[in-house]
């Protein structure tokens, strides 16, 4: 026993040894943040742990690795964590300490963005729905049970992670944390309160005592020591509030979130990679993608209005978790450039020189003679070529050059050498075996939800109620239900007259029944006015309308006063005298959620399915049930909802979230390729419109046993289930890239102390991504003048001849080849041309 306990007290001892041997001094200078006293250029990217599963973590982790990330970002879901006051949730998709440890494990440091207000299209931007609820509460402003309820929450996170000795202070991964977030784009509107709570928040988040540094980003006045950091598509222009602060981008959107409604945004690397090389010339040492993996808005975690279930963010990891190319590598070979410079970068300040009209180069010279240089042109018209140095460079419109060694070019933000990656889903039924939909159709079973008011816990108020006040946001549903007695002499409406029954609602969506039949429905992001044609009935009639949230506001000044559901008025228009009469503030019954949630539908265990045919389709309000096995081989699976309307869908009572294929993009504002040069925004480039705003929705592996699966939706409008089918998300069956003989030489052609290995032409290098696949075929090669993209490559006038059999003999066969880009390889075909070499190739 004595032994056993001297050896635990010296392993005690050892690992506190240990501890402290890794425990890290972060601090900062008006360079980079500081860690150990060497000054670092961190490249950083966002996973939010909740928009993924446990499984996936590892495995995301290491794609950000491998892609040339320092750092992981993510916010801390106040809600998730805390669904209901003082009774916390750490498991699962919310186990934060596993997410940061797993970071750890890769060698990889995190940003905790604690807020605890995220925003991030998040339900509520974070914050828990029953904060609402406490008495005198005024959110992110001065206000006492509010900072109390912050200060208690943020001090819950700092104290769980220094448990787990997270802090680097302790050896940990976490380096930076976040308070509040972008509370300087709204603050004006809280007004002298807004700025005594800004500095609560930021003396609050120091007494805290985290050992590493605070920011807050979009707050010009952060006070001392709090980094003020940028958030935008470009922070090349921002400059911290101090001198002694260094400038760093903390949200770099990669892309865009999409909406229900929304044609699908994406933006092109071209451009991203121009907006990091141009804020890392301009001295910014710390950027991070917002989002670097975008994942997807599981339950009802998406935030409003009509935030869709998929936040895939065109991010370089796509929301299955697979690499989205060449969107991926591109941006490592840039982090890899960037990487060449480090040693120059942080050693001093640039020199920047100007080198014509949008022409800027920025010298970082050391007295050591270590130096590197940015080149860029910031025109969106005309390529130009440049000398610096006494050396001449070709740069296109809207690019940057990179020389790690002030004179060799080791990377062009428009000069793409990572291959595009074609990505499919591919069709499988949802029973392996199942080859008919009839077949298919007995395999469900279902049970009607009841139109109307059918739960004990009914209410009767006058007037109409706001939604997330009387559902506190337990269900996306409310029932508002009106009796009307019409008596045969009524002079308003004689029988069988009809009626316009106008509805006023501010969102999200609005279903109408009249005596138990679905008259008319409607949705929309702020506001929603319906004008149904009804016909009512001497006597008894019922009107029902159901109030659907579609995710919870989560941003701008009072975002969480906003408020759901019906606001009125709702009157009725007698069509034949034009009369009207207003019911809003009639006696009206509120049902909070659906009966079905009641009695947990979702988890598919109930006794009342109803399996007996012929299954009822197209009618609203069905709770829609069947078994599946699991989608054969390991590709990541998705759910294509087509067929059906909207509603929520459960597979083995784990909820998947919305679904709704048929809210439709608007058809507005689309391009099949749209032009990276020149400032992005959120619409610039759209795709998808007119079509389904998503038809796919993420299952995780990991949710999906091998047989027996169950999979539960609840049918809102009316659809068809059997007409739902997997996909599988394959990549890479194809390949293809084009390299110009202007190209730089692969990144790799450089050892890590900046110096170039061999002075190389361009090479066009192909990988197939699954492992045991090769290259089974080349589709089209030619060195020349090639036009087209990807699946639509021709030759231009001018060809090598040689072009498909040299492309042949060097990749069919294997993994991975590599060709030269040269005449020296392909003979030239056009003497006074330049060249490029395009390629198509196929894997299996
Ligand atoms: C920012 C916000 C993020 C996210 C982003 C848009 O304003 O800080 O949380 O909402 O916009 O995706």
């Amino acid at each position: 026993m004595v032994r056993g306990r001297k050896i635990e007290i010296v392993s005690f001892l050892l690992l506190q040894i240990v501890v402290v041997a890794m425990a890290a001094n972060v601090t900062y200078d008006h360079r980079a943040l500081v860690i150990d006293g060497k000054r670092k250029i961190l490249i950083s990217g966002s996973i939010h742990y909740p928009r993924s599963t446990p499984e996936m973590w590892p495995d995301l982790i290491q794609k950000s690795k491998d892609g040339g990330l320092d750092v992981i970002e993510t916010y801390v879901f106040w809600n998730g964590h805390e669904p209901h006051k003082n009774k916390y949730n750490f498991e699962g998709r919310y186990d934060l300490v596993k997410f940061v440890k797993l970071v750890a494990k890769a060698g990889l440091y995190v940003h905790l963005r604690i807020g605890p207000y995220a925003c991030a299209e998040w339900n509520y931007g974070g914050f828990p729905v029953w904060l609402h609820f406490i008495p005198g509460i005024k959110f992110r402003t001065d206000n006492e049970p509010f900072k109390a309820e912050m200060q208690r929450f943020t001090a819950k996170i700092v104290d769980l992670m220094k448990q787990e000795r997270l802090y680097a202070s302790q050896g940990g991964p976490i380096i930076l944390s976040q308070v509040e977030n972008e509370y300087g784009n709204v603050d004006s509107s809280y007004g002298a309160a807004g700025k005594i709570y800004m500095k609560w928040s930021a003396s609050m988040a120091l007494s805290l005592d985290t050992g590493v540094p605070w920011n807050m980003c979009q707050q010009g006045d952060a006070p001392d020591p709090i980094i003020n950091t940028c958030n935008g598509f470009y922070c090349d222009q921002f400059t911290p509030n101090s001198n002694n602060k260094p400038k760093m981008w903390t949200e770099n959107w990669s892309g865009w979130f999409l909406g229900f409604g929304d044609p699908t945004p994406y933006r092109p690397v071209e451009d991203l990679a121009f907006a990091v090389a141009i804020f890392y010339q301009r001295s910014g040492t710390f950027q991070n993608y917002y989002m670097y993996h975008g994942g997807t808005n599981f339950e009802r975690t998406s935030g409003g209005p009509l935030i869709s279930t998929s936040y895939d963010y065109d991010a370089p990891i796509d929301e299955y978790g697979l690499v989205r190319e060449p969107k991926w590598g591109h941006l490592r070979d840039l982090h890899k450039a960037i990487k060449l410079c480090e040693d120059a970068l942080l050693a001093t300040d640039p020199t920047v020189t100007s080198l014509g009209s949008n022409l800027v180069a920025s010298e970082y010279k050391t007295s050591s003679g270590s130096c590197a240089a940015f080149l860029a042109n910031i025109g969106t018209e005309s390529d130009a070529t440049v000398t610096f140095n006494g050396n001449s460079y070709h740069l296109p419109a809207w690019s940057i050059s990179i020389l790690p060694d002030s004179k060799n070019v080791a990377f062009n933000t428009a000069k793409i050498n990572a291959a595009t990656e074609s990505t499919t889903f591919a069709r499988q039924a949802l029973k392996p075996n199942a080859d008919s939909s009839e077949e298919l159709g007995s395999q469900w079973s279902y049970i009607k939800e009841p139109i109307g008011i059918s739960k004990a816990d009914a209410f009767v108020k006058p007037g109409l109620l706001e939604q997330i006040n009387t559902t506190a946001d337990e269900s996306d549903y409310l029932w508002y239900s009106l009796r009307m007695d019409i008596k045969g002499d009524e002079t308003f409406l004689d029988e069988g007259s009809k009626a316009v029954l106008h509805v006023q609602s501010i969102g999200q969506v609005v279903y109408a029944f009249i005596n138990g039949k679905l008259a008319g429905s409607g949705n929309g992001k702020q506001k929603i006015s319906l004008d149904i044609p009804i016909n009512l009935v001497t006597g008894k009639n019922t009107i029902d309308l159901l109030s659907v949230t579609v995710g919870l506001a989560n941003y701008g000044a009072f975002f969480d006063l906003i408020g759901a559901g019906i606001t009125g008025p709702v009157t009725l228009k007698s069509a034949k005298s034009g009369s009207s009469i207003d019911l809003s503030s009639q006696q009206w019954t509120y049902q909070v959620g659906l009966k079905g949630e009641d009695t947990d539908l979702g988890s598919g265990d109930s006794s009342e399915w109803v399996s007996k045919s012929p299954l009822p389709t197209m009618q609203p309000l069905i709770w829609y049930k069947t078994t599946f096995d699991a989608p054969s081989g390991s590709d990541p699976v998705a759910i294509d909802f087509t067929g059906t309307g909207k509603g929520i869908a459960w597979v083995n009572g784990q909820s998947i979230g919305r679904y709704w294929p048929t809210s439709i993009a608007r058809n507005d504002g689309c391009t099949d390729s749209c032009n990276y040069r020149g400032s992005y925004s959120a619409n610039k480039c759209l795709k998808n419109c007119g079509k389904p705003s998503q038809t796919l929705y993420h299952v995780p592996r990991s949710w999906i046993k091998p047989s027996g699966n169950t999979l539960v939706l609840l049918e809102e409008m009316g659809g068809d289930p059997t007409k739902i089918s997997f996909a599988t998300k394959q990549t890479g069956s194809s390949l293809c890239l084009t390299v110009s003989q202007s190209h730089p030489a692969p990144v790799d052609s450089w050892a890590s102390d900046s110096k170039i290995l061999n002075r190389t032409s361009p090479v066009l290098s192909l990988k197939c991504p699954v492992s045991t696949h090769v290259i089974t075929s080349i589709n089209f090669a030619s060195f020349g003048t090639p036009t087209g993209t990807c699946g639509s490559f021709s030759h231009g006038r001018c060809n090598s001849p040689r072009s498909l059999s040299i492309v042949r003999k060097a990749c069919v066969g294997s993994r991975s080849c590599k060709v030269e880009v040269s005449t020296r390889v392909f003979g030239d075909p056009c003497r006074s041309l330049a060249k490029s070499l395009a390629v198509e190739a196929s894997c299996s």
